[in-house]
């Protein structure tokens, strides 16, 4: 009897605890999985010799050589083709060039699976890795390729004429450079597929890598910002082993096959979606660059079980025709971040049970939420043992000043719950901030000191986020995409969400711009209008009335044929607010919004100088 009310009892306390805390077994999964997450990385990290992200894929393709690894516009790679690819692109550079262990390699290349190739066989020879953007030209490129002190350049075919570009530059760097063709007519380039083709495919000595630490860099993968030319954050070996877990910490086994088509010079595409793939040993389907389109057709056609988004990819999915076979398929999981709450939502109810897993990370920082639970809206929740292991808070914000609102004593004050904050963390031996390459001035910008103990250090991450009574954690908005007016705060994502839901609106990016004669900035939106519907001033004007506290609605609305978005689907806004208002400077119908009229009226010059004179009370 005692037995059985002990078991009872025992069986009644989940029950209980999940009453009071709803989210108690899935905290606790979380918990278990992390310190598992924790052990294996721990006890690779004491392996003798040194154990790479490289030595996994070597496993892999040991204990199952003809698993699919790539699969690539009707062609497949197995793990065992995949090697010996990469051997022969090794072999070929050991051949040819005076590359030495160390000597950093920029590749220069879009998706496809030389990329991959490639970047096993620098790995094997021990060779940190560049990942250049392919849709970069000239100075920027130049830039970029200069800050990692790269010896070679690895150039796919169709990049010739933007390596044409900066090809004196690269002379006078003695840089080798090669270009993915059989032949190459062009003085100061070689051509490497060729040399390749004749290339051995014997494996390559471990030896070549015994002077790697954990210290040593793997990759520079380049964050864009909101200013200037690109960083190259730099990932080392430890980094870049920490990063073979993200996909199978969020249950991604070996049964699954990852539909890859965010770019692999990013982080999302290359660390999350390649390496990942590396450590539970599934099947990648690489596509050169997503499309929404063929979205749907290819998971079924190559029976895709995880995807991957960002910025905008679920929006884009979300506004296709809608079709009877929505919800044939077979994917299981969506894992990415920046989807919209309202987006995240209709992509739940177009496309079926697909379990989101939005996150927050950034390349470079070091601290990361994944939302366990499936919160919609949320990027992750708030973990006694994470935040004991990864020491972060939130911090008060002055958005006009740009900084942290600090005491009296100079120290920073952590923000309440509800309240929007600035995410900082502690920099940690575990948890440590690399910086940027060749950036010491961008690097010492990401720290910030004093925090909460005079003489601390924490990494800055620019992000503003608010952690809810649930201790759930919601991205609010980049620093730079809240802006002010009329003394308060406006975060933009915030108010493209409002827009997207009228009827006639596809896609808004928000932004604030300056007024002369005003302090802080009014909100602008660019908008495009969906197919076979219209703007309408008076509609747009009273679902912001009633949405949107009056300093946050938009003032002026621009349409637009499509909304610029960068290689990761982020929405572009530099160039918008530079553009600002004048209807003079741009094709683009502008839009203006006038209580008195209770609508949106058309900006006309005489509005525009009536407005820039003061004569138009904003
Ligand atoms: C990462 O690598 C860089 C370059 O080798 C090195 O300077 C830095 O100390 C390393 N950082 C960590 C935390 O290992
Ligand atoms: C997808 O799954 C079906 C049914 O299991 C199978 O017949 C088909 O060959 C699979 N397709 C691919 C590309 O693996
Ligand atoms: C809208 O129309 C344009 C031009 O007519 C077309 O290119 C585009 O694909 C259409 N978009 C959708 C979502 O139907």
């Amino acid at each position: 009897m005692y037995l059985i009310s002990m078991i009872l009892a025992s069986l009644a306390i989940p029950f209980v605890l999940t009453k009071i805390c709803p989210y108690f077994w899935k905290d606790v999964l979380y918990v278990k999985d992390l310190l598992r997450i924790l052990v294996k990385f721990v006890s690779r990290r004491r392996r003798k010799p040194l154990f790479l992200v490289l030595d996994r894929f070597l496993e892999q393709t040991a204990s199952h050589p003809d698993r699919p690894f790539i699969v690539f516009e009707n062609k497949t790679f197995s793990y065992r083709d995949t090697d010996k690819k990469s051997n022969k692109v090794a072999n070929a550079l050991k051949a040819h060039s005076q590359l030495k262990p160390g000597d950093t390699v920029a590749l220069f290349m879009g998706n496809e699976p030389a990329f991959i190739f490639t970047y096993l066989a620098l790995a094997k020879l021990a060779c940190p890795v560049a990942l250049l953007n392919p849709n970069i030209r000239s100075r920027s490129l130049l830039h970029c390729f200069s800050c990692c002190s790269s010896k070679v350049l690895i150039a796919a075919a169709e990049l010739k004429e933007a390596v044409q570009d900066i090809l004196p530059s690269l002379r006078e760097q003695a840089v080798c450079v090669y270009l993915m063709v059989k032949e190459c007519d062009l003085a100061g380039v070689q051509s490497f597929s060729d040399k390749v083709d004749e290339a051995s495919d014997s494996a390559l000595p471990q030896s070549l890598r015994s002077d790697i630490t954990f210290k040593s860099p793997a990759v520079y993968i380049y964050t864009s910002g909101t200013t200037g030319l690109p960083k190259a954050a730099v990932v080392n070996q430890t980094r870049l082993l920490a990063a073979l877990a993200v996909l199978a910490a969020n249950g991604v086994t070996s049964n699954d096959v990852i539909y890859l088509n965010l770019p692999l010079y990013h982080t999302a595409g290359f660390v999350i979606g390649f390496i990942g793939s590396i450590e539970t040993g599934s099947t990648i389907v690489l596509r050169r660059k997503f499309s929404a389109s063929q979205f749907w057709e290819e998971c079924r056609k190559y029976n895709v079980t995880v995807v991957q988004y960002i910025g905008e990819v679920l929006r884009y999915l979300c506004n296709t025709p809608r079709r009877n076979n929505d919800k044939d398929h077979r994917v299981r999981l969506a894992i990415g971040n920046g989807v919209r709450t309202d987006v995240w939502r209709e992509f739940l109810d177009r496309f079926g049970n697909i379990e989101v897993r939005e996150f927050y990370a950034s390349t470079e920082g070091n601290v990361g939420f994944v939302n366990y639970v499936g919160k919609i809206g949320a990027v992750g929740r708030v973990n006694f043992i994470h935040r004991k292991l990864f020491p972060y808070t939130l911090i008060k914000y002055d958005t006009e000043q740009d900084e942290p609102v600090r005491d009296f004593r100079g120290l920073c004050i952590e923000a309440p719950k509800g309240e929007t904050g600035l995410l900082v963390s502690k920099i940690t031996d575990i948890a440590p901030f690399v910086g940027y390459a060749k950036n010491e001035q961008q690097t010492e910008k990401k720290k910030l000191r004093d925090v909460l103990r005079k003489g601390d250090l924490y990494f800055n991450s620019g992000d503003l986020l608010k952690i809810d009574n649930d201790n759930f954690i919601y991205f609010q908005d980049r620093v730079g995409d809240t802006f002010r007016w009329k003394g308060e705060n406006v975060a933009t994502t915030e108010v493209a969400d409002i827009l997207t839901m009228i009827e006639f609106v596809g896609e808004a990016n928000v932004y604030g711009i300056k007024v002369p004669g005003h302090e802080g900035r009014i909100g602008m939106a660019a908008i495009t209008v969906k197919n076979n519907t219209q703007f309408e001033g008076g509609t747009l004007f009273n679902h912001v009335s009633s949405y949107l506290p009056s300093y946050a609605r938009p003032r002026f609305i621009r349409i637009q044929n499509a909304v610029e978005v960068t290689g990761t689907f982020k929405q572009m806004k530099l160039r918008l607010v530079k553009e600002g208002f004048d209807p003079a400077c741009m094709q683009d119908p502008l839009f203006v919004l006038e209580e008195r009229e209770s609508s949106y009226m058309p900006l006309t010059a005489q509005v525009y100088h009536c407005i820039v004179s003061g004569k138009f009370k904003l």
